[in-house]
């Protein structure tokens, strides 16, 4: 099994290298080579996401990624900005689903910045599409209007093959859970996501065991804070998708604690923590590393067929809770704090016993 480490900027390699700690003392036979992405490939070699780096992450089985972005790229050219390695991973790659678990550890609970009895036990699985939507929509650009004023424009567009993938995917997650799948779109203002929806009921005649309803964008956003226990599912498109993950995160007492994946048809992945690079508080060693950790359980039951080892990562991290290890952005009052390190290593203890 070959796996591409791409730790990228910020907090990326912090993170990665504690997920890394754990992915080796697994004790597997895989074939593990770095490569440089985001604003680190852009100061190394002029690009965000270098040849070498698509073609390693190309040939790999799964992919281990760290976050992009700084700050101090937001001047260059949209096609040199460290996002644009992300994006052009998922739209090379074809990495179309993307799996986001927001979980509440039960020790986690008085972190959330919710109530504890609105979100404990809260387990929901959002689901968002990747390659599409308004994100790749083309045209797009900053163009001159006849009054001499600039007017910015995007495009958004689903092809219904396009929301039937996601949607076979949706629904086959949500038979495999609580068999209760939430569509979110915005239907009573946009044509895609009138298509979205029509296409999704048309999918679901396949699915009769799970239970389909629909939700507009603004009042998934309302009752993911309201009653976000009444969600089992949700699938979306990519740009409510990115919005709605970082809201579920926050409940789950840290957007630190979320692990993502991100499937092409054939399950291969791309693995990354939901969050981003966090260049305020890069280098000092004390992000949180669990979601990265997590990141490579999913990795492990999605990509590389090793579910027990998935399992074992997990009960190692939900050991670390119970022995109240916490980084600072999941800190209650009596906990043990620890620095990124630290917490790799109580994981990797935690594994060995
Ligand atoms: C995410 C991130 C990315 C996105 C950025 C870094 C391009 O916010 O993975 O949610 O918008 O998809
Ligand atoms: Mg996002």
């Amino acid at each position: 099994m070959n796996i591409a480490i791409l730790p990228g900027d910020g907090i990326g390699p912090e993170i990665v290298a504690q997920a890394l700690k754990v992915l080796q003392c697994l004790d597997e036979d895989f074939n593990i080579e770095t490569a440089l992405v985001g604003g680190a490939a852009y100061e190394a070699s002029g690009h965000p996401l270098p040849d070498a780096t698509l073609a390693l992450a190309k040939k790999a089985d799964a992919i281990l990624f760290g976050a992009v972005g700084d700050w101090k790229y937001d001047s260059l050219d949209r096609a040199l900005r460290p996002e644009q390695a992300i994006l052009g991973l998922r739209k090379q790659l074809a990495l179309f689903a993307n799996f986001r678990p927001a979980l509440l550890y039960p020790e986690l609970a008085g972190a959330s910045s919710l109530k504890p009895e609105i979100v404990s036990g809260l387990d929901i699985l959002i689901i968002r599409e990747l390659s599409g939507d308004v994100y790749f929509g083309q045209p797009r650009g900053i163009r001159i209007l006849p009054d001499g004023q600039r007017q910015g424009f995007d495009t958004m567009h689903y092809s219904e093959s396009e929301v039937r993938r996601i949607a076979h995917i949706a629904f086959g997650a949500a038979r495999k859970r609580g068999s209760k799948l939430t569509s979110v779109d915005k239907a009573n203002v946009l044509e895609t996501s009138q298509l979205w929806r029509d296409v999704m009921i048309d999918v679901s005649k396949e699915y009769k065991d799970v239970a389909l309803s629909h939700m507009y964008v603004d009042n998934a956003a309302m009752q993911l804070v309201k009653a976000p226990k009444s969600f089992d599912v949700i699938v979306t498109g990519n740009l409510f998708g990115d919005i709605l993950s970082d809201e579920a995160a926050m409940l789950t007492g840290s957007i630190g604690m979320l692990p993502s994946a991100s499937l092409d048809a054939n399950s291969k992945g791309l693995y990354e923590p939901s969050h981003g690079s966090a260049p305020d508080i890069a280098g000092q060693g004390v992000a949180n590393p669990l979601a990265t950790i997590l990141s490579v359980a999913m990795m492990l039951r999605f990509s590389l067929g090793k579910p027990e080892q998935a399992d074992r990562v997990e009960a190692a991290v939900k050991k670390v809770l119970a022995q109240h290890y916490r980084t600072v952005d999941i800190a209650t009052p009596g906990c043990i704090q620890v620095n990124t390190q630290q917490m790799g290593e109580a994981v990797v203890a935690a594994l060995a016993h």
